[in-house]
């Protein structure tokens, strides 16, 4: 948690380094008592690379240069629950894997938070390699793992192109950060299989490793307040909603920017 700082407010070179080494360090980082537009979030993502235009922006509303919001209400302003959706993101997951040049970090600020509940969860992956047996590690050095976005449910790659992000990518299952040098499980959701592997025992496999990397002892909740901005790697982390508040009637309103990060490794 770093004190003291008004994120509406362009940061110093200084204040920007302070964020940016705590980020490596912890992987994730937490504000409070933020007020932020949705274009005072976008400059302050951009302390820190590329922030992505999201898809949404593109064909709806063609606003750029702002957070986009995320909410668990529907276009008339009613909550839904999505949490039963094989896709949402109530499901352990990095950001985006099925990008061939996926985001490095993404951020979050609560605008509206249920009154209890609605946390986000996030499972160190590093954390979660560093913690197989050296035989595992053997086993599942050099693999690379296939994702795309509708592996989730199932569905047959590709899947409805158009957009052109939906094919498949692959990427290595322990990928090396490049700021860091530590190794990651890189898995989660969008995960479909192992390269050149039948695919039922790809599966296995990524789904033994879920369930090792989201043990309590990798995993840190965050119980949000409205106001707090919360900034996290994706390159060493999974995260989901947790649907611990009530979804139907609560409103859960979040704004969010992605920054751009590097083909894995
Ligand atoms: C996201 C995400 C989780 C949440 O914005 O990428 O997964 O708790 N959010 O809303
Ligand atoms: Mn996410």
């Amino acid at each position: 948690m770093i004190d003291g700082v008004d994120l509406s407010q362009p940061l110093s070179r200084a204040e920007a380094d302070l964020i940016r080494t705590a980020f490596l360090h912890h992987h994730v980082v937490v504000f409070h008592g933020q007020t932020l537009s949705r274009e005072q979030h976008f400059a302050f993502a951009a302390n820190f690379g590329e922030v992505e235009h999201s898809a949404v922006h593109k064909h709806k509303t063609k606003r750029y240069g702002v957070a986009h919001v995320i909410s668990n209400l529907d276009s008339d302003g009613k909550p839904v629950d999505r949490s039963a959706s094989p896709v949402s993101n109530y499901n352990w997951h990095t950001d985006k894997p099925y990008y061939r040049v996926p985001p490095m970090m993404t951020a979050l600020y609560a605008v509206e938070v249920p009154s209890r509940g609605g946390d986000t969860e996030f499972a160190n992956t590093a954390m979660a390699y560093s913690a197989l047996s050296p035989d595992v590690k053997r086993r599942i050095a050099g693999l690379r793992v296939v994702f795309y976005w509708g592996a989730g449910y199932g569905a047959a790659e590709p899947q409805i192109t158009g957009s052109g992000i939906l094919g498949a990518v692959d990427h290595p299952l322990v990928r090396t950060h490049p700021e860091t040098g530590t190794k990651a499980l890189y898995i989660g959701n969008h995960s479909s299989h192992i390269l050149g592997w039948p695919p039922a025992a790809g599966r296995a496999l990524l789904d033994n490793l879920l369930v090792h990397a989201t043990q309590p002892e990798f995993v840190y909740t965050h119980r949000w307040r409205s106001g707090d901005l919360i900034m996290w790697d994706n390159r060493c982390l999974l995260h989901r909603a947790v649907a611990n508040f009530d979804v139907n009637n609560e409103h859960r309103i979040l704004h969010r920017t992605v920054v751009r990060g590097t083909v894995p490794f």
